[in-house]
């Protein structure tokens, strides 16, 4: 293999919207990989708010961009039923915060519903229900393709970072949870094709498997071999020498660099820090909430009992017992040797370096997010 052997993502995507203003959201159910590919056809907002609860679309980037689509459907719902302007505004500004409260941790959410409220908020108050729709779909279409390229971007920075060896990684992080390439998957994409071999690990990723269903599938995809690991044998892993390096996303990142992820990531990074093994986060800015002063003040997810007493359906823990499912943890930033972003990499993750590097020029001929994309 060489190369251009890593076959592209392009055929990979978790968001679409099926043709013009009177189109649809569809939305990959990513319940059912990797065995059914189905799409889910978003009619109505409710359907898409379920869907990110029940992360038949998951991963932070792609909820964002879920939401924004949502907050087009409401806007076609007040198209069909035939809404006043003052009356079709009102619409979409409840819907909105529905949509933006789906589910609490990643920040990319509300972020990107905040800016198809913003288009709103910015024409005049008599815009009729038609024009809104058209105008919120176009800023949803452009938070989709930006963040394509940030994907892109992150991916050359990473790979330019995450030092030769073997890699693990934990949750899903690629084009099912994004509108591009991914975030941490991306930098091990393009490691891969700038033509370094190295084995991809894996965690399973509990309670619900977003590692060795939905990251092995991806890599696959690409031609890029996988080893799937239970999660507690990271610890294992790591002390026999296998891995030189963990990268993993982010749902939100505070100013101090303090970094909350999927459940168990908190947990690797400690387990990295003992063995002297780089832990990358790679994120990109719209995952930043610099309104936060530190991990501390994000809220975290708690997510039903059932998902750890019953995975899929089936019953494995004695009846009667209880169960705590946090849907994700925050690592500090102490333990993270640099967050890889669009912009470049902040590395020592400090509060000054944090704030440095996110004011600076985003992509080449797109002015980057001086519009705000950077919260604070
Ligand atoms: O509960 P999920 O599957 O939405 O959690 C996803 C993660 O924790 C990802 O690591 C994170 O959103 C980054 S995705 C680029």
């Amino acid at each position: 293999m060489h190369a251009a052997d890593a076959r592209s993502a392009v055929s990979i995507a978790a968001v679409r919207w099926e043709g013009r203003e009177e189109g649809r959201l569809e939305l990959l159910d990513q319940t059912g990989l990797p065995n059914v590919a189905a799409w889910v056809s978003c009619g109505d907002v409710e359907t898409v708010v379920e869907a990110i609860r029940s992360l038949r679309v998951r991963g932070a980037p792609a909820i964002g961009i879920a939401g924004a689509y949502g907050l087009a459907v409401a806007a076609g719902e007040a198209v069909r039923g035939g809404l006043s302007a003052d009356a079709a505004r009102a619409h979409v500004l409840a819907r909105a915060e529905e949509l933006a409260t789906a589910r609490p941790t990643a920040v990319n959410l509300r972020w990107a519903v905040e800016r198809c409220v913003g288009v709103v908020d910015r024409l005049p108050q008599a815009t009729p229900a038609a024009d809104l729709a058209a105008a919120i779909l176009a800023e949803a279409r452009e938070i989709h393709e930006e963040d394509r390229r940030l994907c892109d971007a992150i991916g050359r920075h990473g790979a330019d970072v995450l030092p030769e060896g073997n890699v693990l990684t934990h949750c899903n992080t690629g084009a099912l949870a994004t509108g591009g390439e991914g975030t941490a998957i991306a930098v091990i994409v393009e490691v891969w094709r700038r033509g370094r071999r190295f084995t991809v690990y894996a965690d399973e990723t509990r309670p619900l498997f977003q590692g060795s269903r939905l990251t092995a599938w991806e890599l696959l995809e690409r031609g890029i071999p996988v080893t799937v690991l239970v999660d507690a044998a990271a610890a294992h892993l790591m002390r026999t020498g296998r891995v030189a390096s963990v990268i993993v996303g982010a749902d939100r990142i505070t100013r101090n660099g303090d970094t909350a992820n999927k459940i168990g990531t908190y947990g690797l990074a400690v387990l990295a820090a003992a063995h002297g093994i780089p832990f990358y986060v790679a994120a990109p800015s719209s995952s930043f909430d610099l309104a936060l002063e530190s991990g501390d003040e994000i809220p975290i997810e708690e997510r039903s009992a059932a998902e750890v007493t019953a995975p899929a359906g089936v019953p494995t823990a004695a009846p009667g017992a209880s169960a705590f499912n946090p849907a994700f943890d925050v690592t500090p930033a102490r333990l993270i040797r640099g967050i890889i972003t669009e912009k470049g990499v902040i590395e020592p993750v400090t509060a000054e370096r944090v704030v440095a590097v996110l004011a600076g020029p985003g992509l080449a001929g797109r002015g980057g997010f001086s519009d705000g994309g950077a919260r604070g």
